[in-house]
């Protein structure tokens, strides 16, 4: 066995997202939350693969290119870019970012539709519906009604079509697939989707559409991923990009990271991750995913976002943020108090400037400041000896610490990552609460105390410390300053949390500076960061 195939694996990623509009917080917030999900499993020692990317292949991408007056591979060049750029800048871990117009994805669609065509669930038939020409959607008869035929997302008119396409036979894999759901009640979450998912399931599955015929007169036809063995039809984007997840880990160095263990999406996307795409793997014989975990939307100041109202937090505004109180703040927000439940997330400001004040400014930072600021005071900025002690009156701090990281861990391993950071806000205020109680800033006036002081202090710092392990994975540039701060060499990408977690870390003697803030406070009376430029 090498030591990859010994290492466990964990394979975590996001939508692609299209490349006809510009990233904004939605975006940022899903490939946000892998990040940290990927970071807490690299720091568990698992050997992790984080994949983004883009879906290119949309009618609409053709749409904007022409107003643009470009090609749509120029179009879709160009916003790829960008919303590579916005992860980039947003720290983000990604180890891939995969384009659906990249031939080494473009080539394996081919292959696996030919696959399953070979399985004969694949078959040409004609096709009536309403489609969504601004979701790249059908829906059905019933959806059209009800919303008065408008789409049900945007309110854009729905179009009658017909068509001669190609169809998977989705019907067939119904009962394999309630069965999949019904006997892994962790593969849908959370829970409430699931059964979203499964009531429409008993329902009855009808087969799908998975081309569009080409068209001469029609651009928007020719873009796209043309079917094995036809050059008539391309192959719907749908079907196209929910195939990234394999493509990008089907070669020979990492195959063995299949099958993911989450697809990270939310709720407008589920029922093509949670009952199309597992079918399609049925057909072609590969393992189901662990999990399509769908959160649910951010909105701003009360109110939907939407491109009628101009009211995106789009990437001007997010700058403007990691300007002002540093991009690991925004990380935080976004990542503690993001919809991952059934309810949509406010992004307003005052919350903002509350949750930053408490959880970071006043939490960990001013926690951290407190306890440099006396270790330079009283012993000349070098690590304190803790005497042998790890104790100290009801406090064991060895056994708290420990019991927030594995608290920590559990959660992360749940997708309950607010809750795993909270852990770190919750060890940094028991430090600041012991601080209180044993008030070593008077102790301190007795130099025959100072030994005392000395092993307080240790064990505020190393607590401390081991908190910043904790809350690393959002708030990385931050954590990594604490860590040059107290003289920790700390590689999160090559020592687990569990070794580095390990009381003792700090050796004493060793300097503790307490320089700038980490965090400076913020106003609540000040407003909201202005972006620098409109947005668009
Ligand atoms: N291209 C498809 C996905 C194909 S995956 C095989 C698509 N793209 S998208 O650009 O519209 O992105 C949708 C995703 O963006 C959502 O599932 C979600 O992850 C994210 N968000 C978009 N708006 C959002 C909010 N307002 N709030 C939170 N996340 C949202 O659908």
């Amino acid at each position: 066995m090498t030591s990859q195939s010994s290492q466990s694996t964990y394979y975590v990623t996001t939508p692609i997202y299209y490349v006809n509009d510009k990233p904004h917080i939605g975006h940022c917030y899903t490939t946000l939350v892998a990040d940290v999900a990927a970071r807490f499993a690299r720091f568990t020692g698992r050997d992790a693969f984080f994949l983004t990317g883009t879906d290119e292949h949309a009618e609409k991408v053709v749409e904007s290119a022409q107003k643009n007056s470009v090609t749509p591979i120029q179009w879709a060049d160009q916003n790829a870019a960008e919303f590579e750029k916005a992860f980039a800048d947003l720290n983000c871990s990604n180890d891939d970012f995969i384009r659906t117009t990249q031939p080494r994805h473009t080539e394996k669609v081919q292959a696996y539709i030919a696959r399953m065509q070979e399985k004969g669930d694949v078959y040409l038939g004609d096709y009536v519906g309403w489609f969504d020409p601004s979701q790249e959607e059908y829906v059905t008869e019933n959806v059209a009604r009800e919303h008065d035929y408008k789409s049900p997302v945007t309110g854009r008119d729905l179009v009658k079509r017909t068509e001669r396409n190609y169809f998977f036979k989705l019907s067939a894999y119904q009962e394999q697939l309630l069965a999949h759901i019904e006997k892994n009640p962790g593969f849908i979450k959370p829970e409430g989707r699931r059964n979203e998912v499964l009531g429409r399931i008993r329902d009855g599955l009808q087969d799908v559409p998975i081309s569009r015929a080409v068209d001469e007169n029609d651009p928007a036809s020719q873009w796209g991923i043309l079917m094995p063995e036809d050059p008539t039809h391309r192959i719907y984007v749908w079907i196209d990009a929910l195939i990234n997840y394999r493509s990008a880990v089907d070669t020979d160095e990492r195959r063995r990271y299949w099958p993911a263990d989450v697809h990270l999406i939310a709720k407008d996307i589920l029922w093509f991750h949670a009952v199309i795409w597992p079918c399609m793997l049925m057909s072609l014989g590969l393992e189901l995913p662990g999990c399509v975990y769908a959160h649910s939307y951010w909105i701003r100041e009360g109110r939907k976002m939407s491109k009628s109202l101009g009211n995106f937090v789009d990437l001007p505004t997010i700058d403007a943020y990691c300007d002002k109180f540093g991009r690991d703040a925004f990380r935080w927000f976004l990542v503690t108090q993001g919809p991952m439940g059934a309810n949509d997330s406010d992004f307003a400001h005052s919350k903002f400037v509350e949750v930053y004040n408490a959880d970071l400014a006043n939490g960990m930072g001013n926690a951290a400041s407190r306890v440099s600021n006396m270790i330079g005071k009283y012993f000349d900025g070098a690590c304190p000896d803790p005497q042998g002690r790890t104790t100290w009156d009801d406090y064991d701090w060895p056994a708290l610490a420990s019991a927030a990281v594995e608290n920590a861990l559990a959660r992360a391993d749940e997708m309950d990552l607010p809750g795993a950071l909270a852990e770190g806000v919750k060890l940094a205020a028991q430090v600041d609460g012991f601080i209180h109680k044993t008030e070593p800033f008077k102790l301190a006036r007795d130099e025959s105390k100072l030994p005392d002081v000395g092993v307080i202090l240790y064990q505020c710092a190393e607590a401390l410390r081991i908190a910043s392990l904790i809350m690393w994975p959002a708030i990385p540039d931050r954590a990594a300053e604490i860590w040059k701060r107290f003289s920790c060499d700390i590689d999160p990408a090559r020592v687990s949390i569990a070794e580095l977690a390990q009381w003792g870390g700090l050796k004493p003697g060793d300097s503790i500076v307490k320089g700038d803030p980490l965090f400076m406070r913020a106003d609540p009376k000040e407003a909201a960061p202005e972006p620098a430029e409109a947005s668009a």
